[in-house]
């Protein structure tokens, strides 16, 4: 098993250049079932959930070629094969592929996805929306069997704005005959990027990054390059190691606007946040205050900031609130601090009140997701003495070269492999 060590107390300063999105990367890798042409993407994060990806993409005879971080593929002859049920329960975003792939094929089986838990994520809308397009999608035994005759254009309504189920329709209805039009639709960043990049390939997309989405189908899409945005929420996740540590960090290649709510947020604790055009600075000396956080779909804060923002309350100074208004349960991140000398009390899942203390104490603490791992590897790098993160493999789906990048800004930390009887140094994972 392989675990972060974590010598904490130490500054961190300089600068990161932040990769590419998971989410958005993601979500590029199953529209792209839709062309025939190759498919060229430059900055995809080299993360487990990526990687996944791209092999399921290979279950289903796409094939794929990696090159660092720009991945070429070409999915001109793909078939129903069966796929391979570990890989698909991995990552949530397996189900994004039935949509893409039912359009292309006229029949799909997936087995239901898999994924953080971090609450119910149903898919109620994803197939309400399918059913709309045209779909005949059966559940038995955990396994999705679908089959069209041809989807047709539809008006939808998404009863809340979920990213997921925007983006999944929305690639969806690029091929279908006729109009689709998609009512309070998620506004986030990475939906925008992805009807840019369909709009590349030739689909007829308007109004992403609004709540009103047109989608004109087109008869078919080509090839194209794309660049993949870089990962606001790794962006935030620095920045907050900047704040945490009370140092100095400069986050590059970001949007700023992307940021707005961190940013608000972290001016509120008393540090300071400089911005720029595509990059945001944060420095704090001296104890910060303790603030109210409510999560929100974009633009508002961003659930995936939670639990590391969670960190960094924990230390500040005075009773902060969180509520989580997106997901059930996304809490596994507070135990795991509350072991390592932090006071967080629960009086209700989605809501958690921290009671700021002056510093953390390392200690062994456990990943129980993607997100909660990184809020533990930020309490590690404040906290005095060590601290081991276990499970990061939660942490490997959605961090490119995390201890690089800390150690880059002069944090103290290492990827060791843990055998039963002992530490001994890792091969990087890269
Ligand atoms: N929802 C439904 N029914 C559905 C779909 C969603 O009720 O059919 C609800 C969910 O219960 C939840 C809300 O909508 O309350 C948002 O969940 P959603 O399923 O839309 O989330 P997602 O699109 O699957 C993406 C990100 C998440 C991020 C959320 C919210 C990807 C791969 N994942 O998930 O990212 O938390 O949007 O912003 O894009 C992460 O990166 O750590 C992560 C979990």
């Amino acid at each position: 098993m392989q675990v972060f060590s974590i010598s904490g107390g130490k500054e961190l300063r300089g600068i990161v250049d932040v990769g590419g999105s998971k989410n958005s990367a993601l979500s590029l890798l199953a529209a792209v079932v839709l062309s025939e042409g190759e498919i060229v993407l430059h900055n995809v994060p080299h993360i487990s959930d990526t990687r996944l990806k791209t092999r399921l993409l290979e279950n289903f005879g796409a094939k794929v070629q990696w090159d660092g971080n720009s991945v070429a593929i070409d999915c001109s002859k793909l078939s129903n094969a069966a796929v391979e049920e570990d890989l698909v329960r991995s990552i949530r975003t397996s189900f994004f592929l039935l949509g893409p792939l039912l359009a292309r094929l006229g029949t799909v089986s997936l087995p239901a996805p898999g994924g953080c838990q971090i609450g119910a994520r149903p898919v109620d809308f994803h197939l309400q929306g399918l059913h709309q397009l045209g779909g005949n999608i059966e559940y038995s035994a955990g396994v999705y069997r679908a089959s069209t005759q041809g989807f047709h254009g539809a008006e939808m309504y998404l009863k809340t704005p979920s990213p997921g189920a925007t983006q999944h329709l929305m690639t969806s209805a690029v091929l279908a005959k006729g109009c689709t039009v998609i009512q309070n639709a998620a506004m986030e960043p990475e939906v925008t990027t992805l009807a840019s990049f369909l709009n590349a390939m030739g689909a007829r997309i308007e109004g992403a990054g609004t709540s009103r989405i047109t989608i004109t189908g087109v008869e078919s899409l080509s090839g194209t390059e794309f660049n993949v945005p870089a990962d606001r929420m790794q962006a935030s996740t620095y920045l907050i190691a900047g704040a945490i540590t009370k140092g100095d960090v400069t986050v590059r290649n970001v949007l700023p606007e992307t940021q707005i709510p961190v940013i608000n947020h972290l001016r509120e604790t008393g540090a300071d946040v400089d911005e720029g055009h595509d990059w945001v600075r944060v420095s704090a000396q001296g104890r910060l205050r303790g603030t109210r956080v409510r999560t929100l779909p974009y633009p508002g804060f961003p659930t995936d900031v939670q639990q590391p923002m969670a960190a960094l309350l924990a230390v500040c100074q005075g009773t902060s609130i969180i509520e989580e208004t997106v997901y059930e349960s996304r809490i596994g991140h507070i135990q795991e601090l509350n072991r390592m000398g932090a006071n967080i009390e629960l009086p209700h899942a989605q809501t958690s009140i921290i009671n700021g203390v002056e510093r953390l104490q390392g200690t062994t603490v456990q990943a129980t997701d993607l997100r909660a791992g990184a809020a533990l590897v930020l309490a590690g790098l404040a906290a005095e003495g060590e601290t081991v993160v276990r499970n990061i493999h939660h942490i490997d789906r959605g961090y490119e070269k995390l201890e690089a990048t800390l150690i880059g800004l002069g944090g103290r930390i290492e990827r060791v492999n843990l055998p039963e009887n002992g530490f001994s140094k890792a091969d990087p994972i890269s």
